[in-house]
């Protein structure tokens, strides 16, 4: 009942050359049975919308302010995006949240946004190392969970992604029963907190996603797809991931 989703994170990475990648994707799925959804630097949003025209490849932003308009040099509000063609946006990565000091409530604030522009959130949240370390894994994702998710979430207009922090970017992967495990976790957490729409929302794995482990992963219970970073830039990596959650 949950449709799966792949979608790519390209960070502050891509310019007009590298739309290539999306047609390069669009061309090797014409009509594919998983959601796709590719979110590139802002300044590419329009022309990858013009892109892939007639094909179901979603296009989303990366953040957005709280506000739908008004005097914050730099950044770009919810309306903005949707006006460029974006129908999703990641909220709280963990790049956010550390390079800049992104809180639950702020990324609470900026959900809430997003859903009144008509945008679906991805809102991201995971454990450092450390905390994982200390036994605080599903704790701390517990409150990121309750503090990131504003009462507007429905299944319908957010995704979660769960990340681990020490995962992304850096080659290391969660054990599958490190995944399940917290996959369960917020599945249950949905439950308690959104009744029976709980089991509708996806929840997504994300960190260090490749070719070569996706499979594995898109096997795992309550994994309904994943967020890709550097796996999501060149359509020879990606496709396969496609591919794997396709068959999964
Ligand atoms: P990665 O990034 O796939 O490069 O680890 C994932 C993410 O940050 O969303």
């Amino acid at each position: 009942m949950r449709r799966k989703l792949v979608a790519g994170n390209w960070k502050m990475n891509g310019t007009r050359a590298d739309l290539a990648e999306v047609q390069a994707l669009t061309t090797a799925f014409p009509a594919p049975t998983v959601d796709l959804l590719i979110c590139p630097p802002a300044t590419l949003i329009a022309q990858m919308v013009t892109a892939t025209q007639g094909h179901t490849l979603a296009v989303g932003g990366q953040d957005c302010h709280a506000n739908p308009k008004g005097a914050h040099t730099g950044d770009i509000s919810a309306p903005e995006l949707a006006d460029a063609g974006a129908s999703h946006v990641i909220l709280g990565h963990s790049e956010r949240r550390t390079d800049h000091a992104e809180t639950d409530a702020q990324v609470r604030a900026k959900a809430q946004a997003a859903h009144s522009a008509g945008l679906i959130a991805l809102v991201c949240i995971g454990e450092t190392l450390e905390q994982r370390e200390a036994g605080q894994t599903l704790a701390v994702v517990g409150t990121q969970l309750a503090g990131s998710l504003p009462d507007t979430a429905t299944g319908a207009n957010t995704v979660i992604a769960y990340e681990p922090v020490w995962a992304i970017g850096t080659g290391l992967v969660p054990t599958l029963p490190q995944i399940a495990e917290v996959h369960a976790f917020i599945r249950a957490d949905l439950a308690i907190r959104f009744g029976a729409d709980g089991a509708t929302f996806r929840i997504l794995y994300g960190g260090s996603v490749k070719p070569s482990n996706a499979a594995e992963i898109f096997g795992v219970p309550d994994v309904d797809g994943a967020l890709v970073g550097g796996a999501s830039l060149k359509a020879a990596d990606f496709g396969p991931i496609i591919a794997a959650l396709s068959a999964a």
